[in-house]
């Protein structure tokens, strides 16, 4: 850029820091306004008036989506796309040039408070939704911020804590989504976390922000830091972050005594005042004619359709769906629970938006049966005071005379945020003692859940279904009535796993840490992979769902190319209505060199199908995708050998298996002194010569029984050559031949 070479320095970095809370530094000289960067990711987070990042102070009206933990449960990249569209359509009206999102942090613990900004445990669905996401809001030429780069996973001490993650770990865990919404989706900016990772402040981390993200990653867009993440602006800056948010005049003038001292040296000032602007004129061209309309009821119909694919019908005995005509006269149905009346639709803090509009699931109830339905609140939403005087026996009263309870549990906004973390897994206890003197006295009880994150559902199989409604967005209400009722068939998958004890969690026992930092020490063991390595029980598994309609699966294909694996299945809904159905691929290998999960998911298709129809679903797994990280090599590697695909409803359900061979790119290891007998006797031509060396220095060999191979297969040859008091010298010159040979 010409231009930016002959602007003053000063100009320049100004540009590397905001103006306020909202605003990047305008730059007459240039002739570029500031431009509105604010949350996200659900809806837009424009404040009017004060301002403060955590959520406090209003903003102006937009549509509140499902948040991701509700988005992630429709397991549709299309839907996602798509409100990721109506964001940027409603970005750009409101004259906001970036919107803070997506959050694509994995959830290692369902303790996070902050897990209802992230998609899931596993990085392929992560990756695959915050993708999608990226491109549905940047398809309306506003920029997107993928975060909280990285190793974000928890909100106890974000602000200083390191998270210790090992190479592996961090490679095939933590960043793969990240890498694959930047390599796929190209956001314009992505912005660093907090914390440390592995004790290097994420914002002056020049391994993440430029080795790994510009320079494998090929980003090209801009680094945001998250908001006060910056230190010292110098070492961030030189680390390869270009803005920091919000405004910091001291940072500011560190920047330019640090210049003038030869601390930091022009080209990196420039490097970063040309990513900024480059990104903020295109973002500032599409938003500055922003005239503040855009079809508000359109979207809220779109948010609608998003809350009903989010969410899931975990259990069911044949209760659901209700039929109408059941509940004829007044008395038959019961509603209890605030928030049926009172909906938790988002979570707390930097993500809290001013909905347009809100409906509540009683009024939808009322819709659906055109009369009104007896409700008793049961408990309150106010954390100071959570049992209104009367409330629970009220209830308890209610529930007495019903034929079927709706009872409307979860957690309030005080049990999940952002800045903490929670510390049990249970639902609130006056929600719990409320559930079993209701069941005392009625057991006909359908559970329906708003919540963030996972809770333990200890009733389960005490209530007649339990309907996980997480965090649904504005027009939640309607949506779970329209579920309850059938009016909608659930077609909702849990992407994270609902585990029976907190106990059981692979991160249980190292979550938060302390203040050496948290050692992430279930290592690749997170979420189902841990639970499944331990063949723990869970309540429920991850992609788990029901449907009021049925699906069987047949005619499983996998063939193998050199781009990857096709995977093609018949799904034929066999049940009597039409439905949704999600297909999972997991994979395994059979045999490996390294540590790996029983099954990963490496894809996933969904398939709407009428009663009686069939349909071929396609699953394309690319290769990289099967690759795991060499810490050996430092780079991704595919195993050579038999890979076996699953596919099925759920990562316990899978119903049809194949295996297909795969030729793999593993590197070439030279043989050394080090090479094990067994790793020789694999390098074709070498191990017979080797044999026969040992034969003629030990005057023959007889041939060893299994026990004794196996023993002799893990031994270097380091160690053999001194046992059969051979010569090292003259095998240096077989290994240097059979190395020659194989080009290493
Ligand atoms: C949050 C970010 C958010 C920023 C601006 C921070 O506290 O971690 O997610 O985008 O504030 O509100």
């Amino acid at each position: 850029m010409s231009e930016s070479t002959s602007l003053p320095i000063a100009a320049k970095i100004s540009l590397t820091g905001g103006s306020d809370f909202w605003h990047s530094t305008p730059v007459p000289e240039a002739d570029l306004p500031a431009v509105i960067l604010t949350d996200g990711p659900h809806g837009v987070r424009k404040q009017a008036g004060a301002t403060d990042h955590v959520g406090l102070n209003e903003s102006v009206p937009a549509t509140c989506f499902p948040p991701a933990v509700g988005l992630a449960s429709t397991w549709n990249p299309a839907l996602v796309e798509e409100v990721g569209r109506a964001l940027g359509i409603e970005s750009r009206a409101l004259g906001v040039g970036v919107l803070l999102g997506p959050g694509a942090n994995i959830k290692r613990s369902p303790l996070c408070g902050r897990n209802f900004e992230y998609f899931s445990e596993d990085p392929h669905l992560t990756g695959r939704l915050a993708s999608a996401y990226v491109r549905g809001v940047q398809s309306q030429g506003v920029g997107t911020s993928l975060k909280h780069f990285a190793a974000n996973n928890q909100e106890t001490d974000r602000m200083r804590r390191s998270s210790e993650v090992d190479e592996r770990t961090l490679r095939e865990i933590y960043l793969r989504g990240f890498g694959t919404v930047v390599r796929t989706a190209r956001p314009w900016t992505v912005m660093c976390s907090y914390n440390r990772i592995n004790g290097v402040l994420a914002s002056q981390n020049h391994w993440l922000l430029t080795e790994v993200l510009r320079d494998e990653w090929g980003f090209e867009g801009f680094v945001v830091s998250d908001w006060g993440a910056v230190r010292d602006r110098v070492a961030a800056l030189t680390a390869g972050l270009d803005l920091e948010m919000p405004a910091n005049k001291a940072h500011e003038d560190a920047v330019r005594r640090a210049l003038a001292a030869g601390e930091i040296d022009e080209p990196t000032i420039d490097r970063a005042y040309r990513r900024v602007e480059a990104v903020l004129r295109r973002a500032h061209d599409s938003v500055k004619d922003a005239d503040g309309r855009f079809d508000v009821d359109a979207h809220h119909g779109l948010a609608r359709r998003a809350a009903e694919q989010a969410i899931v019908l975990l259990s069911n005995d044949g209760v659901l769906p209700l039929d109408p005509a059941d509940f004829g006269d007044a008395g038959s149905l019961a509603v209890i629970g605030e928030f049926a009346r009172t909906p938790r639709y988002q979570g707390a803090g930097s993500s809290r938006v001013n909905p347009t509009r809100l409906d509540n699931a009683l009024d939808a109830l009322h819709a659906v049966l055109g009369r009104d339905v007896p409700f008793a609140p049961g408990f309150t939403t106010d954390p100071r005071n959570p049992v209104a005087e009367g409330a629970h026996e009220e209830a308890v009263t209610l529930a007495r005379t019903a034929g079927l309870v709706l009872l409307f549990l979860g957690l309030g906004e005080n049990h999940e945020s952002e800045g903490y973390d929670r510390t049990t897994l249970d639902l609130p206890a006056e929600q719990l003692a409320l559930l079993d003197d209701v069941l005392a006295v009625n057991p006909n009880v359908v559970v329906v859940l708003s919540n963030g994150s996972s809770v333990l559902l200890p009733f389960a199989d005490r209530v007649r279904a339990v309907v996980e409604g997480w965090l649904l967005g504005q027009a939640g209400g309607p949506a779970l009535a329209d579920v309850l009722f059938g009016v909608v068939n659930p077609s909702g998958r849990v992407a994270e796993t609902i585990p029976v004890r907190l106990e059981d969690c692979p991160s249980y026992l190292t979550f938060p840490g302390d203040a050496t930092g948290v050692h992430y020490g279930e290592g690749l063991f997170v979420g189902y992979r841990g639970y499944d390595a331990q063949q723990r029980e869970v309540a429920f598994p991850f992609g788990h769902g029901l449907s009021y309609t049925t699906f069987a699966y047949s005619d499983l294909s996998v063939g193998s190319a050199a781009s990857g694996v096709r995977v093609e299945v018949t799904v034929t809904n066999t049940g009597d209505r039409a439905g949704r159905e999600v297909v999972q691929a997991y994979v395994s290998i059979d045999r490996s060199s390294v540590v790996r999960a029983p099954r990963e998911l490496k894809g996933f298709a969904d398939v709407t199908l009428e009663p009686s129809d069939s349909r071929r679903v396609g699953i394309d797994i690319p290769m990289e995708d099967l690759a795991y990280w060499s810490v050996r090599d430092h780079r991704w590697v595919v195993e050579a050998g038999s890979y076996t695909v699953a596919v099925g409803a759920s990562s316990r359900d899978l119903r049809l298996s194949a295996a297909v061979e795969l030729a793999g790119d593993e590197p070439v290891r030279p043989i050394s002194l080090d090479t094990t007998i067994g790793e020789a006797m694999a390098v074709p031509g070498f191990g017979e010569q080797l044999m026969a060396r040992f034969a003629e220095t030990m005057g023959g060999l007889g041939e060893p029984d299994e026990d004794m191979a196996r023993m002799l297969a893990d031994i270097p040859l380091a160690a053999a050559i001194g046992f059969s008091g051979m010569d090292p010298e003259q095998f240096d010159e077989v290994i240097a031949r059979a190395n020659a040979v194989r080009g290493v």
